[in-house]
């Protein structure tokens, strides 16, 4: 098995992990799960004038998990929420000095959750309503959380799609890999992980092409 080599950051992170736990009466929380792995990151906020005044977090997965949820609150924490809403996971890796391509879900999971724990906030503590209706659109925005390990960038802008169609329920995508394509079969499993989260789409029907 090839040994996945971490930054001295990361590990140092990993070890010392800032900002773990729970807050009491959350002014928003929420647990997210990485389609890709199955792990899970639970992130608690406390609010202040539209400052992030705390924020903590529990971590049920792996190095990279507890690395990057670290850090993420550390990077959230003091930033209005405007700002912490803009945090990338990207953001999150590079002030880590980096993350093997296998883990760069691990950093999406941990923003992931500080989006959720905010959205949560808003909902229950602003009354914002977030209605989302799906279509050709919306399934794009949620095929964007996947990363493609190959060129780190999420696989709607790797343009691994070359076509897609929404219509009575029934999602059809076509894809585009190298024949010899090692993260193929990953992302395949993770677009029907990710699709099945949406109960509006019915029936899948993935057609890949190989050149
Ligand atoms: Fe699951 Fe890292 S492998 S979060």
């Amino acid at each position: 098995m090839a040994i996945v080599k971490y930054t001295e950051k990361v590990i140092e992170h990993f070890k010392n992990p800032r900002n773990v736990g729970e807050i009491e009466n959350p002014d928003g929380a929420a647990t997210v799960g990485s389609p890709a792995c199955g792990d899970q990151v639970s992130v608690f906020l406390k609010v202040n004038n539209d400052r992030i005044e705390d924020i903590k977090f529990l971590s049920y997965g792996c190095a990279s998990n507890i690395a990057t949820g670290s850090i993420v609150t550390e990077m959230a924490k003091g930033k209005s929420i405007e700002e912490a809403k803009k945090l990338t996971w990207k953001q999150a890796m590079e002030e880590l000095g980096g993350l093997p391509p296998i883990k760069f879900h691990c950093s999406v999971l941990a923003v992931d959750g500080l989006r959720a724990a905010i959205k949560d906030y808003e909902e229950r503590k602003l009354g914002k309503k977030y209605e989302e209706s799906v279509n050709e659109e919306y399934i794009l925005e949620k095929l964007k959380e996947i990363i493609y390990p190959k060129t780190g960038n999420n696989i709607v802008d790797a343009q691994l799609i070359r076509y897609m169609k929404f219509e009575d329920g029934k999602l059809t995508i076509e894809m585009s890999f190298e024949e010899t394509d090692e993260f193929k079969q990953n992302v395949l499993e993770e677009i029907k992980e990710h699709i099945s989260e949406i109960k509006e789409v019915k029936e899948i029907d993935i057609k890949v092409m190989e050149y």
